[in-house]
């Protein structure tokens, strides 16, 4: 094929102007390439050495003491400088060593430099030292899939986002085959020492692997990885440790971004509510960062709701000498009234908009919901246990399981007995939507977890939100307010009375600027019944125009659009926070290494201030342990953080509610933060929950 001019298309490809313009390379990625992370002081020094912090305590589980015994004792360690070590540190830190390097479980931006990091110190100490990288996750420990990391390779992803380089994968390696087969993958590689980087439950892999392997001198060493951010350590004494796992700035930062736009639009064509369900598998640490950066005008965060207690059920079940158990804790039904609330209350002022943020993991958090995951899960560990075939394939689709649990609550009827599953379980299961059932019913992954992000909570949550809005409707109580001067110009226009007419529709004219139809007219028909009442027209007569028009703009249209924000805030390129916690993370791990820890992971303390008060940690694993249910069973692993309903950062956005929701003729509060930009002064430098959270805990956080 050839153009106007007579060149080939193949000749026109080669032409370099064309290649600088659309090759791979985006300009952002060239200049994120170069980017040199800052780097903590410490790490300026030849040599790192570890002081242990005794200062640091925590509560021992007693199972992690059992399971965990070579690394149970171990202490916090603080990251020194050093600069002139005696001739036996300088052998030890510098001896030739094979590290290995894993990606576990959902990427989070800033991997590679993580990797990057770990690259230069080990590469700084001795050149000849080797950076292997497993891929596709642990799956690649146990099958031995491995590639060396190199210049070329570890400067192409600097400061970018993915776990590209070698992939991640959600395999746990939680069966003696599996861990014999990666003992030996590590023996094969002559490996010093193995990096996970991981969340909660990878890094209680690494824990366990890092007992395993003690007797074959291979150190293992975790990094606090999750953009859900719910690996946050503190010690026995509340004083902060890891304030934050890395991605999490990142990803709530592009869910902002996005979140944020919509907020923009929604006031721009005041037509639509925006329903954003923001990934965070248990834990709204990432819902409540975006409604500080965002201000929507509602957020749910689960761990409040779990806190609710409805007041008067208890106080009815008490005069009748009884407990209601199903009182504490929200229910989904409440669940949808306290965000109808806000939508009723934002129309009386005539804002049929808004953005409403839900936690992917709310559910967690409801009362009868967590009920059916643990009776679930119950029942599947039981079959599984005591059947030759796996659950999910002796029953592959939905009805197949819901046989089963008929039969289940069947048995229990005419056995009896009291038994996981009996007829109220099974009634209630059936009222719930098949989408849904079919997500309760779901495959955990291979941790265990419930896989909230392939359930649509938020259609569950807005079906009873639109059922709900409904009956508001009939009742006359849901509808939009009619700004006065609006009412009042166009009652001029027809030559109306808006006085005669005011009274007659509305229950508070005229003494608000958003005036509301009155209760008992909710149609065409209830308008004319209240004209005629009012003797303002005669059967015969039409209503007139002006009246109908204000009318059906007080009738609500509850119209949505459902987002999901998780996968593409997951894939954003890094903060630059981001990019220097990771490298120094990376560096950590190294100065870990060459001390000879094993079972720790790295951290960075004092993330909430300035970076030159930065201070590399390693933490001990095994003290964060404790017991869970898993699958049906109680399994050792590390206890996710939530979000502490006492925190600032969540009484802030508490107090803020109000003035967020906007349910008054004032203008929206809305805050854009705008896109993740890598230079530049307007790029916030840390996430806002760790700045608030600071504030009631920088005093007693200081070791110096
Ligand atoms: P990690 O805990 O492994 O970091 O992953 C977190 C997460 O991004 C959750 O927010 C989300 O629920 C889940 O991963 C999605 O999992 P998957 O990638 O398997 O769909």
């Amino acid at each position: 094929m050839q153009d106007s001019q007579g060149i080939s298309v193949d000749e026109l490809m080669k032409n370099s102007e064309i290649e600088k313009v659309i090759g791979r390379d985006s300009r952002e990625m060239i200049e994120r390439r170069a980017y040199v992370p800052l780097v903590c002081n410490v790490f300026h020094q030849p040599y790192t050495r570890l002081i242990p912090k005794d200062m640091y305590q925590f509560h021992f589980d007693r199972e992690a003491q059992k399971s965990l015994p070579t690394i149970i004792g171990n202490v916090v360690q603080k990251v020194v400088g050093e600069n002139a070590p005696d001739e036996a540190f300088e052998a030890i830190y510098g001896k030739q060593r094979n590290i290995g390097v894993v990606f576990s479980g959902g990427p989070a931006p800033g991997g590679h430099n993580v990797i990057a990091g770990v690259y230069d110190a080990a590469k700084k100490a001795n050149p000849k030292n080797r950076v292997y990288g497993f891929l596709l996750g642990p799956e690649g420990i146990v099958e031995n899939d491995v590639t060396e990391i190199d210049d070329e390779l570890v400067d192409r992803y600097r400061n970018l986002g993915g776990f590209t380089m070698i992939k991640t994968g959600r395999t746990k390696i939680d069966t003696p085959k599996k861990m014999a087969l990666s003992r030996e993958t590590c023996q094969a590689l002559n490996l010093s020492a193995l990096v996970v980087v991981g969340g909660d439950d990878s890094n209680t892999n690494a824990a366990f692997l890092a007992q395993e392997m003690f007797k074959d001198n291979i150190q293992v060493i975790g990094v606090p990885k999750t953009i859900d951010g719910d690996i946050q350590v503190k010690d026995g004494q509340g004083r902060v440790l890891c304030a934050m796992s890395f991605g999490f700035h990142t990803a709530a930062r592009s869910f902002a971004n996005s979140v944020g736009n919509l907020c923009t639009d929604s006031s721009s064509d005041v037509k639509y509510w925006h329903i954003c369900k923001v990934m965070g598998r248990v834990a709204s640490h990432l819902a409540l960062e975006v409604a500080l950066q965002t201000h929507a005008n509602i957020t749910l965060i689960g761990e409040e709701l779990a806190d609710y207690t409805d007041n008067q059920r208890i106080q009815a079940a008490e005069r009748s000498g009884e407990t209601d158990y199903l009182a504490y804790g929200i229910t989904l039904r409440h669940l949808s009234r306290v965000i109808c609330d806000g939508i009723v209350r934002r129309a009386a002022f005539g804002k049929s908009y808004g953005v409403i943020v839900i936690p992917e993991g709310i559910l967690e958090f409801v009362n009868e919901i967590q009920v059916f995951i643990i009776k679930l899960s119950t029942i599947i560990a039981e079959y599984n246990k005591t059947h030759d075939s796996d659950f999910h394939t002796a029953y592959p689709v939905l009805e197949g399981k819901l046989e089963f649990l008929r039969r289940l609550a069947r048995r229990s009827k005419e056995e009896g007995r009291i038994a996981v599953w009996n007829r109220r379980d099974d009634d209630l299961f059936n009222d719930i939507p098949e989408f849904f059932q079919e997500g309760l019913l779901m495959e955990r992954d291979s941790h265990g977890n419930f896989q909230f992000s392939q359930v649509e909570t938020d259609k569950v949550v807005m079906g009873l939100v639109k059922d709900y809005l409904n009956i508001l409707k009939e009742k006359g109580v849901y509808k939009v307010g009619i700004d006065q001067d609006v009412y009042r110009k166009s009652m001029a226009k027809g030559g109306l009375d808006p006085d005669l007419y005011g009274k007659a529709i509305f229950r508070n004219y005229p003494d608000d600027k958003f005036l509301m139809v009155k209760k008992s007219i909710i149609s065409i028909k209830t308008l004319k019944q209240a004209l005629l009442r009012a003797g303002l027209i005669k059967k015969s007569d039409d209503i007139p125009a002006p009246v109908e028009k204000m009318y059906r703009k007080s009738v609500p249209k509850f119209k949505t659009q459902a987002h999901f924000y998780g996968y593409d805030g997951r894939g954003n390129n890094p903060t630059r926070f981001d990019c220097n916690y990771t490298y120094n993370l990376g560096l950590t791990v190294f100065s870990l290494i060459a001390n000879g820890s094993t079972g720790q992971m790295a951290g960075i303390k004092n993330l909430e201030k300035d970076f030159a008060l930065w201070e590399p940690i390693g933490i001990p694993i095994a003290p964060l342990m404790h017991l869970e249910e898993r699958k049906g069973k109680l399994a050792l692993v590390i206890e996710k953080s939530v979000v502490d309903i006492h925190s600032t950062a969540f009484q802030a956005a508490k107090a803020s509610r109000e003035k967020w929701l906007a349910a008054g003729p004032a203008e929206d509060d809305y805050r854009c933060p705008g896109p993740i930009r890598f230079a530049g002064k307007s790029e916030e430098n840390r996430p806002i929950t760790l700045v608030l959270n600071a504030i009631k805990t920088a005093p007693e956080n200081s070791d110096r």
